[in-house]
């Protein structure tokens, strides 16, 4: 249990978020004590102790170099993309300052942490908090949990396609698998002008040769970065020969979802969205924006092999990574990928799910559709966010959300604040595919706020498929 100081200091950070003021540590000073003797007037040590990590951030426009002599202009935390790791054990405290300088107000999400009881911290604008103003700070802090491979990302607006986004990992304490190395592997879009809007008329964005209108859509993408690099100079993964190196892959990506796989070596899947599942060797896996998969792979063949990144149903150019032996000459050899593709039946959850199975206490049915003619909408039973009821929820239910896809599109869907299961596993993030295609997920109610369920396609999110998830009280 957290002591009541801490509860109150996160009152106050609430109460900043909604003021969207900045919030100082000195400032506290004033607010606690009447009468401080010299030595009380140090804040009192919450239990937690001093946050186990501390970072910061500030969001600025920069220039992106993607390649030897190719740049653009983007927005970037710190000056860098993929913006720094943030890295911490299982259940330290972390708190990350954020300066904006930035000319539009902006939040950070960190998507994949449940931030139990720590809902004002989740970084949705109008939802958890008052957006930060160009010009102003704000402090977040939250628990690592649970641990995994995590990223943080804007969550106002298009911004997170400007490259507002970076690495979250949390390592876990006692992990059930082996590995010597590690390496971590962003994957994005390439998109060197302003995000914005558009309305795909069969230029790769999966309405082709359908004709009429269209659904809102991502701008198409120039090319496909792996850690913000352009396959010609491509980022290089060392691994020495005997070893095994664990993946870390994140997608994200606004719109692409990606096929990926390694000339001559087998991705051994150990955990997806963060929680570990039985080990399960494959060729190729499609990862959805918002998803994350970590893999080991054992370096068995010596070389420097392509890692393949290709974008699935778009004409986008593909990726690539190399992963390179340590004696290796660096001539790139070209293998083959085999064509074993991991399906969401092969995911099997290493925790125990017993208490997400059983009957539900509140099923709800949601149709995810747009309009075929020129919509300028996506839906979720047809109402487009924020014109659209929340989905109630109460505290200590098993809830189910029975998916249902009415439209030709892949979506990713997103919870925030809980995993919950699919099939066997525990996720956060899960596509639910295109032309009539299912998806269940069951959650249990045990983090009460106000939580935010989307299409983690950007386009479809910033185009209204989004819902609020409040508890009742
Ligand atoms: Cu990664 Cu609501 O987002
Ligand atoms: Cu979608």
């Amino acid at each position: 249990m957290k002591d009541t100081y801490t509860t109150s200091r996160r009152d106050l950070l609430k109460s900043s978020a909604l003021a969207g003021g900045t919030l100082i540590a000195g400032c506290l000073d004033t607010t606690i004590d009447n009468d401080p003797s010299p030595d009380e007037r140090e804040l009192p040590e919450p239990q937690y102790g001093d946050p186990d990590r501390e970072y910061q951030l500030s969001a600025t426009e920069s220039e992106v170099i993607v390649a030897g002599g190719e740049s653009y202009n983007g927005w970037t935390y710190n000056g860098e993309y993929p913006g720094p790791e943030i890295r911490a054990v299982e259940g330290e405290r972390v708190r990350v300052t954020i300066e904006n300088d930035l000319s539009e107000e902006t939040t950070i999400h960190w998507h994949g942490m449940v931030l139990d009881g720590d809902n004002a911290m989740d970084g949705v604008p109008g939802v958890t908090q008052a957006a930060i103003e160009p010009g102003e700070e704000f402090v977040y802090e939250f628990d690592a949990e649970p641990a995994g491979t995590h990223w943080y990302h804007s969550h106002v607006g298009l911004q997170l396609d400007r490259e507002l986004l970076g690495p979250l990992i949390i390592e876990e304490r006692d992990p059930h698998i082996e590995y010597d190395t590690e390496a971590t592997l962003v994957l994005d879009e390439y998109l060197p002008t302003e995000p914005r809007v558009e309305t795909s008329n069969g230029n790769g964005g999966g309405m082709g040769g359908m004709g009429g209108g269209g659904f809102p859509d991502a701008p198409p993408a120039e090319g496909t970065l792996i850690n913000g690099r352009l396959p010609d100079e491509p980022a290089t993964v060392d691994v020495e020969e005997g070893s095994r190196i664990r993946l870390r892959l994140i997608n994200a990506a606004a719109a692409a979802t990606y096929e990926i796989g390694i000339d001559d070596h087998d991705l051994v899947v150990t955990h997806t969205d963060g929680p570990a599942v039985e080990p399960v060797p494959v060729d190729t896996l499609e990862i959805g924006p918002g998803e994350r998969y970590d893999a080991v792979v054992e370096a068995r063949s010596p070389g420097t092999w392509p890692i393949q990144v290709r974008a699935v149903n778009k004409s986008t150019s593909a990726g690539r990574a190399l992963l390179d032996y340590d004696q290796s000459d660096g001539d790139v050899t070209e293998g083959e990928i085999g064509s074993r593709q991991l399906q969401l039946s092969d995911l099997h959850a290493i925790d125990s799910l017993d208490e997400y199975r059983g009957e539900p206490d509140r099923t709800i049915d949601l149709t995810l559709s747009g309009e075929m003619m020129g919509g300028d909408e996506w839906t979720i039973n047809g109402q487009a966010y924020p014109d659209a009821d929340p989905i109630s929820i109460e505290e200590g239910e098993h809830v189910r959300f029975r998916m249902a896809n009415r439209s030709p599109m892949r979506h990713p869907m997103h919870l925030h604040g809980h995993h919950f299961v699919v099939g066997d596993a525990l996720k956060d993030t899960v596509i639910v595919p295109g032309h009539m295609g299912e998806i269940t997920i069951d959650f249990v109610a045990d983090n009460s706020g106000a939580w935010f369920f989307h299409c983690h396609h950007l386009y479809h999110m910033e185009t209204g498929m989004a819902r609020e998830v409040p508890y009742e009280k």
